[in-house]
């Protein structure tokens, strides 16, 4: 067979997918969690289709995998309401308990997910299309995060357990919630990159409404009891619905005090504009990007190919962080297009569960068409596709494609692609990728490949200061979750990683007393006696 024959007949029949991942599926989703109830919704649902499509007699057709709630207006304010009464300004069970319990509640919470990981992993591949192997990955990176965001906090607080004595004056400063958080993530990593900004709002004590992406809704229903369980009534409430009807109304009541937005800008800034009292919201906002790669005369070309092929393919492309642009030295251009064809030509294709699978089916409607649609775009412009089976489409499945030589005039010079499209254009003078920069729209990261320090050296410089990271013969990438996250102009607000999320969900708030006699007897008293949970000395050990 033919490559672009194996790509007409990559979808499995029904009787071919292995029967252990068929298991809950379809899957009704009728639930949704408000108010510490898992309410049962009759409304209308929802369809989930996957981007694994099923062959038959005649064309593939998308997969039915189940059904989750489209809620209204009426539910979302329900769980507003919830959150508002949980948080009580300030004043309910979850922002008045201490760290430590806070962070017991978590750690039953990460016991209980671990009990659903199987189905939470199966969903994941389902839902977006993630390989399984994957999935599980997304799955224990989310733990981990859980657990580093439980020993940051932990080290926060030991930090904020003593006083500061400053000019006669004693203080001590702890961080403290903001109110009610409204958490989304996206599609691309609907669990891991929801949790988050979910996980650092919760256990600083902000209640939250979450909603899951559209793709990714049903691998909350494995979650929704051990949220109800863990978690004091009202603290934690899961929304299902159609954001644009949903969301608005949330913003436009003033009572959401932290958006938690893993998405788009024209989203966050169509949702910051909703809010009536813009001072008294907090953003924490992941946004896009199109990061480039710059490929100097002096990279390792092995090295830089395998780099870009994960830049630009993992996950599809369907990475905030992916390489989207590759700009290659002239001197090295055609070198660099013949080996890259090669190695994408060799990638393994085919169905999320099958071992060793690289390049999956996209996840959203219609992507396929809108990725055509560019490759269109820029051969009547003057690119060809370097590698001929690229951009062969069967149903949700885009085969990769490399487009060369790319030019300002293009769309997929400028547009996000999100998808396994791969622009490329060759460059004489340094100067042309820096001016791309300069004028993106986006300042997330870059990866530069080459071998002389020198070069090197006079690349990092003014690159830090257009991005916020610079990878070193290396793909663009958000872990380790350790290292901050973050981007200028439209690609980020506020900045993640496991101790800055703690930071982003809270703020610094204290107690202060003129050093007097009797102020120090009404500290000391309230502290031995342990009369205060924010006034105190306890040390988490
Ligand atoms: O979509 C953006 C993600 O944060 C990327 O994370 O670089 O670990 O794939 P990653």
């Amino acid at each position: 067979m033919t490559l672009i024959e194996k790509i007409q007949n990559l979808f499995p029949r029904p009787a071919d997918i292995p029967a252990a991942l068929l298991s809950d599926i379809p899957c009704i989703q009728k639930g949704y969690l408000v108010n510490g109830e898992i309410r049962v919704w009759d409304g209308p649902r929802q369809e989930v289709l996957s981007p694994v499509w099923v062959a038959g007699d005649a064309s593939p057709t998308p997969f039915y995998i189940g059904e989750y709630p489209l809620l209204t207006e009426a539910q979302a304010f329900q769980a507003l309401d919830a959150a508002v009464d949980a948080y009580d300004h300030g004043r309910g069970v979850w922002p008045t308990l201490s760290v430590v319990e806070r962070i017991e509640h978590m750690e039953q919470f990460v016991f209980r997910m671990i009990e659903a990981k199987e189905r939470v992993v199966r969903f994941l591949m389902w839902e977006v299309g993630k390989s399984l192997q994957d999935s599980q990955k997304e799955f224990d990176r989310t733990i981990q995060y859980i657990n580093d965001t439980l020993a940051a906090l932990k080290d926060l607080d030991r930090i904020s357990s003593r006083f500061t004595i400053e000019e006669g004056i004693i203080g001590q400063i702890r961080r403290a919630p903001l109110g009610v958080v409204l958490c989304m993530g996206p599609f691309n990593y609907p669990l891991n990159e929801t949790f988050t900004t979910l996980i650092p709002a919760l256990v600083m004590g902000n209640s939250v409404i979450l909603k899951p992406p559209k793709h990714g809704a049903l691998l909350y229903a494995p979650l929704m009891a051990a949220f109800r369980d863990v978690f004091p009534k009202g603290v934690i409430n899961i929304i299902f619905g159609e954001g644009r009807k949903v969301i608005p109304p949330l913003m436009a009541s003033g009572k959401i005090n932290v958006l938690g937005l893993i998405g788009t800008s024209k989203t966050a800034n169509a949702l910051k504009k909703l809010h009536p009292y813009p001072n008294r919201l907090r953003c924490v906002l992941g946004l896009e990007a199109k990061n480039p790669a710059i490929v100097l005369e002096s990279a390792d070309l092995d090295l830089a190919i395998r780099e870009c092929v994960l830049g630009c393919l993992s996950f599809n492309g369907q990475r905030c962080t992916a390489l989207k642009i590759i700009f290659v030295a002239a001197g090295i251009a055609d070198a660099f297009l013949e080996r890259l064809a090669v190695a994408v030509n060799a990638l393994p294709f085919g169905m999320p569960w099958q071992e060793g699978v690289f390049v999956t089916p996209v996840a959203e409607k219609g992507k396929t068409d809108y990725l055509r649609e560019l490759m269109s775009d820029a051969v009547t412009k003057g690119a060809r596709v370097v590698n001929p089976a690229g951009g062969t489409v069967c149903g949700s499945f885009f085969f990769p494609a490399i487009l060369y030589p790319v030019h300002p005039d293009m769309r997929v010079y400028h547009e996000e692609q999100f998808g396994p499209v791969i622009p490329v254009l060759p460059f004489d003078r340094i100067d042309t990728p820096i001016a791309y920069m300069i004028n993106s729209s986006y300042g997330q990261q870059v990866s530069i490949f080459g071998s002389d320090p020198d070069e090197m050296a006079r690349l990092i410089d003014p690159l830090v200061n257009q991005v916020c990271r610079v990878n070193i013969n290396s793909q663009c990438q958000r872990g380790p979750d350790t290292f901050p996250f973050t981007g200028r102009k439209d690609s980020a607000e506020g900045t993640l990683s496991v101790s800055d999320a703690l930071r982003v969900f809270s703020i610094r708030t204290l107690v202060a007393a003129k050093q007097t006699e009797l102020n120090k007897q009404i500290i000391t008293r309230i502290v031995r006696d342990h009369k205060s949970k924010f006034l105190a000395t306890d040390f988490i050990l």
